[in-house]
């Protein structure tokens, strides 16, 4: 399948190598590639810089946000989430298209940890489900660190990657690249329509303390029932 990914930081560097390493056709989107490539010095995460990624990465293309869309029917967008908007519109005519968002509508302005700047009665994925009416928005992922979204089974036990939006087969589409990551049946639970995305957007501030009280990104959600 060919993907584009939206996002040179930490996750959409994760997101590209695994997908490109199921075997799918893999570009990943910026707003300037000659900005993206002069970069220099590593995020807080200590994620390679985008010339090493490319570098490294020989099968993965820099492109253009509408150069790498271009051709694609499932976008993957894992900007910032404040440029989760601007980035989708300078994809051009995304009509049709499944987007899966990873995005979080986090507020750093006032430092660590973040606030959000949606919330409550409304939600990132829904904005962009109305900015983007003929595009098939889905949430899931956001409620994780990078490396676990990609590899579930690295946790060790089973745990929970929630999945909303309002196409059916959109979700089915996610849900199978979910799958491919290695996420089971068992651990995939549908929420429901974009609004949704109120409810798991709505995690991160949990996620942030339980990571400033453990120092430890590497943990999940599971819902637990009982039998
Ligand atoms: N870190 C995690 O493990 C994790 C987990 C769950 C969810 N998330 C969410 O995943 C997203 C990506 O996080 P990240 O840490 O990998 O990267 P990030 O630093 O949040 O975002 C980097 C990307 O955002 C793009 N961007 C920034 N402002 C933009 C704008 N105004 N218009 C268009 N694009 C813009 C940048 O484009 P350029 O390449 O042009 O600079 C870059 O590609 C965030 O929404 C985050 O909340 C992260």
């Amino acid at each position: 399948m060919k993907i584009a990914v939206f996002g040179t930081g930490s996750v959409g560097q994760t997101l590209a190598i695994r997908l490109s390493g199921l075997s799918h056709s893999v570009t990943i989107g910026t707003r300037n590639v000659e900005n993206a490539l002069a970069r220099e010095g590593k995020d807080a995460y200590g994620t390679p810089t985008v010339a090493e990624f490319v570098k490294n990465n020989p099968s993965i293309t820099l492109k253009t946000y509408a150069d790498a869309a271009n051709g694609t029917d499932l976008i993957v967008l894992a900007t910032k989430g404040d440029g989760a908007e601007a980035a989708l519109a300078a994809a051009g005519n995304i009509d049709g298209k499944i987007v899966l968002d990873i995005t979080n509508p986090l507020d750093f302005s006032k430092g660590f940890p973040p606030t959000l700047f949606l919330t409550n009665d409304t939600s990132l994925g829904e904005v962009l489900q109305a900015a983007f009416p003929n595009t098939h928005i889905v949430k899931s992922l956001n409620t994780m660190f990078n490396g676990l979204m990609v590899n579930p089974r690295s946790l060790g036990e089973d745990s929970t990657v929630f999945v909303g939006g309002n196409d059916a087969a959109a979700k089915a589409r996610v849900i199978g690249i979910l799958k491919e990551f290695g996420w089971k049946d068992s651990e995939i639970l549908d929420l429901g329509d974009i609004t949704t995305a109120r409810g798991t957007e709505g995690m991160l501030p949990i996620w942030l303390r339980i990571f400033g009280a453990t120092k430890n990104g590497f943990f999940n959600f599971k819902v637990a029932t009982g039998k």
